[in-house]
C-alpha cells in the first residue's frame, strides 16, 4: 500500500528565497528537502561538458540515455549523483544557470526527471522547491506556496550569493540575466513557472529571514491542521 506522506510545494522565481526557506523549514519540521533546480542544472552541466549547445534541442535529447541521475538523502537533503559522481557547486556557475533554464524547456527533459521527484515525495515527508511542483510534479501536495519578491530584492540576493562564492559579477548583469531567465521559465510552453490555482502567494519583499520563516510556518501550520 502507498504511504501517505506530507508534501509541501514551494515554487517561485529565482531569488524568491525558496531554497533558503525550504532548508530551514525542512530542518525545523524534520522533513526531507529537495531542490529540484539542481536536477535541471545537472542535466545542463552534462550537456555543457559534452559540448552540446544549450539551444541544440535534438543534441540534448540524444544525450538523455547516457545520463543517470540519482538522489541520495543525506542529513535530510537530496544529494545529486550524475552517473555515479557526486555533484556539488559546479552546477551553480552563471554558465550552467543559463543551461539549466534552456534544458528545462524541453518536454523530454522534464519527463526524464518526473518520476525521480515524485518517488522521493511518495516515500518521505518532503518540502520540494522548484517551479512546477504545485502544478505538475505534486498536484496533490497538501500545502502549495508560490514565493515571490520584487525583481530588485531577488537580484540583490542572487548577486550577494555569487559574490560570496567568489564570482566577479556586476549587479546590473545579475538583474538582467535573472529577468531574462525568469521570462524564459514563465513563458515556456511546458510546465511554466506559474502558481497553481490552489497555491498561496507569498510575497516576502522586505522581510528578514526570520520574518519570512515565521510567515511560512504560519501558512503551513494553518494548512496542515
Ligand atoms: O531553482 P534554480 O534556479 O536552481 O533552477 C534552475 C533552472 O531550472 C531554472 O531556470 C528553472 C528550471 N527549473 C524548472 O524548470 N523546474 C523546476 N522544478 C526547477 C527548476
Amino acid at each position: 500500500m502507498k504511504k501517505t506522506t506530507v508534501k509541501i510545494a514551494l515554487d517561485g522565481p529565482s531569488g524568491s528565497g525558496k531554497s533558503t526557506m525550504a532548508k530551514l523549514l525542512a530542518k525545523d519540521m524534520g522533513f526531507v528537502y529537495i531542490d529540484t533546480g539542481a536536477l535541471y542544472r545537472t542535466i545542463g552541466l552534462y550537456c555543457a561538458k559534452k559540448g552540446v549547445a544549450a539551444d541544440d534541442l535534438n543534441g540534448i535529447i540524444a544525450l538523455l540515455p547516457e545520463i543517470n541521475i540519482k538522489m541520495q538523502l543525506i542529513d535530510g537533503g537530496g544529494v545529486v549523483y550524475l552517473n555515479g559522481r557526486k555533484i556539488g557547486d559546479e552546477i551553480r556557475t552563471p554558465e550552467i544557470t543559463k543551461y539549466a533554464s534552456d534544458v528545462s524547456k524541453i518536454p523530454e527533459v522534464r519527463s526524464f526527471l518526473l518520476e525521480l521527484q515524485r518517488m522521493i515525495a511518495d516515500e518521505n515527508n518532503t518540502i520540494m522547491d522548484g517551479r512546477d511542483i504545485g502544478t505538475v510534479i505534486l498536484p496533490d501536495a497538501q500545502v502549495k506556496i508560490f514565493m515571490y519578491a520584487d525583481d530588485k530584492t531577488r537580484a540583490r540576493r542572487r548577486y550577494n550569493e555569487l559574490i560570496a562564492k567568489g564570482y566577479d559579477v556586476k549587479y546590473e548583469d545579475v538583474l538582467s540575466d535573472m529577468m531574462k531567465r525568469d521570462k524564459n521559465d514563465r513563458e515556456r510552453q511546458i510546465a511554466p513557472a506559474i502558481p497553481a490555482d490552489d497555491a498561496i502567494i507569498h510575497d516576502n519583499s522586505g522581510m528578514s529571514i526570520e520574518e519570512n520563516f515565521e510567515a511560512l510556518k504560519k501558512i503551513i501550520n494553518e494548512k496542515l491542521i
